[in-house]
């Protein structure tokens, strides 16, 4: 039995370039896996971590149990949950957007609560260590070597951060740029590279998916 762990977090659901790659990913995991698979998923977009529960969760890791406010002990039985799922875990799979340069408020907000776990903190031996995992990624721009926004994305760099050195992920990523040239007038000369590179993406999902009995076999 294989259990993968999907989170999405684009806030579309219809057209999103980064669920579309993922569920190639997903499908490609399952065929090469066999029918022996269950998928837990969590989606921060449509169902949020709201924005009071890190803070609180966060807190009450200072202060003993028996004094945690009826709010804190909420919070921290939230945290435990989003924990478990992912402790759960044999391959984990991530979906994001690039957002305003930046990493999705949503996605942060679970990472952020998912770090006051003791499982996932600092420094912590987490239960997910050396699992196979993807970063599935989709940027409306681009941002490769010498163009003018080089180094604008401030998203990816740490997203890898976290999953790979924080938590200890074998951590593979799959990017896709240029996903507003279709509906972008001043990117239609973008458009078949746009075009090429997605069909790219979904063939590393594909291989990707593929890399995972391999993986999770020489792991064993
Ligand atoms: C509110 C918002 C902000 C965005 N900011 C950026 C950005 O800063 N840079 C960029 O390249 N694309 C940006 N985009 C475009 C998305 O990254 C792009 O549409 C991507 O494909 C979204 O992921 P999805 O296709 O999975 O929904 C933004 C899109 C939205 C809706």
């Amino acid at each position: 039995m294989t259990t993968i762990f999907r989170l999405d977090s684009s806030i579309r659901t219809e057209g999103s370039v980064s669920r579309a790659v993922a569920d190639t990913l997903e499908a490609s995991i399952i065929e090469s896996e066999g029918t022996a698979t269950t998928v837990i998923r969590r989606d921060v977009a449509s169902d949020s971590v709201a924005t009071d529960v890190w803070a609180r969760s966060a807190f009450a890791g200072y202060i003993p149990e028996a004094d945690w406010t009826p709010e804190q002990a909420s919070a921290k039985a939230y945290a435990n949950q989003l924990a478990d799922e992912l402790s759960a875990a044999d391959v984990v799979v991530v979906s994001t957007s690039l957002y305003n340069f930046g990493v999705s408020q949503h996605l942060k907000a679970w990472i952020d609560t998912v770090i006051t776990d003791p499982r996932f903190g600092p420094g912590a031996e987490t239960p997910v260590k050396g699992k196979p995992a993807f970063l599935v990624v989709a940027r409306g721009g681009g941002y490769g070597e010498g163009t003018p926004r080089e180094g604008w994305d401030h998203a990816t760099a740490y997203l890898q951060r976290i999953l790979s050195d924080v938590w200890g992920l074998d951590l593979d990523i799959i990017e896709t740029e240029l996903t507003l040239a279709e509906v972008t007038p001043q990117m239609a000369g973008l458009r078949d590279i746009a075009r090429a590179q997605l069909a790219e993406s979904h063939e590393n999902a594909r291989t990707a998916g593929r890399s995972v009995h391999l993986k999770l076999r020489s792991a064993a």
